[in-house]
C-alpha cells in the first residue's frame, strides 16, 4: 500500500467515524454505500457494541451496506416500515461548492437518493479529493437505465450533448447489473455540468431512466477529511 493511499484511507476513516459520532440513540439511520460509508457503518457497530449508542435502526442503500450492517450488528428496517429517517450518511464521488453531488460510483445511487431525500438530515462524508469547482469535469455521471431501454436512452442522452458509455463489470463478463437489475450508463458532458438542477430533472424525464447520480439541494452538511501539516483534520462545509 502506498503512503498516498494510506493517507486517503485515513481521511475516509476519520470522516466516517466523525459522522457516526453524530448519530444519537433511538435514531433511524440511512446507511450509505462505498468505502467511506463502510467506515461509518463499522464505527456505528463499535458504538453499539460498547453500549455508548442504543436502539438505532439502519436503512441500507445497497446489498453491500446490508452485509456490512449485519456484520457490525446494526438492526435493520426498511423505508416501508418507518415514517421518517432521522439522519442519513453517505459518501460521494464529487461535491461542488453548492454541495451538489455526483454519486453512483458504486452503482447504488437510486437507493442512496431515496434514503437521502427521505432523511431529516443528510450528511456527506468525503476525503478532500472529491471537492470540485464544477461537476462532471472529472467524474462521469452515472445514469441507471432499464435494460430494454438502453439504446433509446443512450440516443436521448447524446441529443442532450452527453457521451454515454455502458459500465462494464470487473471479474464478470458483460455489464454491471445494479441491485435493481438495471444497467449503468456513465455519461460525460464535454464542458462539465452547468446546471445540475435542470439536468437532474431532464435525465429523469427520459423514459427508461430509473435515476441519475446528480444529488441537488439534498446535502445538509459535508464533512471533509484533509491532511494539514501532515495530520488528518475534518472540515465542515
Ligand atoms: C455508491 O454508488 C456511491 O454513490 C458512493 O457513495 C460513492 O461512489 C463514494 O464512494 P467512496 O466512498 O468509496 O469513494
Amino acid at each position: 500500500m502506498s503512503a498516498e493511499l494510506d493517507t486517503a484511507t485515513l481521511m475516509k476513516k476519520q470522516v466516517g467515524e466523525a459522522a457516526a459520532a453524530r448519530v444519537q440513540s433511538g435514531s433511524i439511520v440511512g446507511l450509505g454505500t462505498g468505502s467511506t460509508a463502510a467506515f461509518m457503518i463499522q464505527s456505528l457497530g463499535n458504538r453499539l457494541k460498547s453500549g455508548e449508542l442504543k436502539d438505532i435502526k439502519g436503512i441500507t442503500t445497497s446489498f453491500q451496506g446490508e452485509v456490512l450492517a449485519r456484520e457490525n450488528g446494526i438492526p435493520l428496517t426498511t423505508l416501508n416500515e418507518v415514517d421518517h429517517i432521522d439522519i442519513a450518511i453517505d459518501g460521494a464521488d464529487e461535491v461542488d461548492p453548492q454541495k451538489n453531488l455526483i454519486k453512483g460510483g458504486g452503482a447504488a445511487h437510486f437507493q442512496e437518493k431515496l434514503v437521502a431525500a427521505f432523511a431529516r438530515q443528510f450528511i456527506v462524508i468525503v476525503d478532500s479529493s472529491k471537492l470540485v469547482n464544477k461537476l462532471n469535469l472529472g467524474f462521469l455521471l452515472p445514469v441507471e437505465v432499464v435494460p430494454k431501454a438502453l439504446n433509446p436512452v443512450s440516443k436521448a442522452i447524446e441529443q442532450l450533448g452527453g457521451k454515454p458509455q455502458l459500465r462494464m463489470a470487473v471479474k464478470k463478463s458483460g455489464p454491471v447489473v445494479t441491485d435493481q437489475g438495471n444497467l449503468i450508463l456513465d455519461v460525460k458532458f464535454e464542458n462539465g455540468i452547468d446546471n445540475p438542477a435542470e439536468l437532474e430533472k431532464t435525465l429523469n424525464n427520459i423514459p427508461g431512466v430509473l435515476e441519475n447520480g446528480l444529488f441537488v439541494g439534498l446535502t445538509d452538511l459535508v464533512l471533509v477529511g484533509e491532511v494539514v501539516d501532515g495530520k488528518p483534520v475534518i472540515r465542515e462545509i
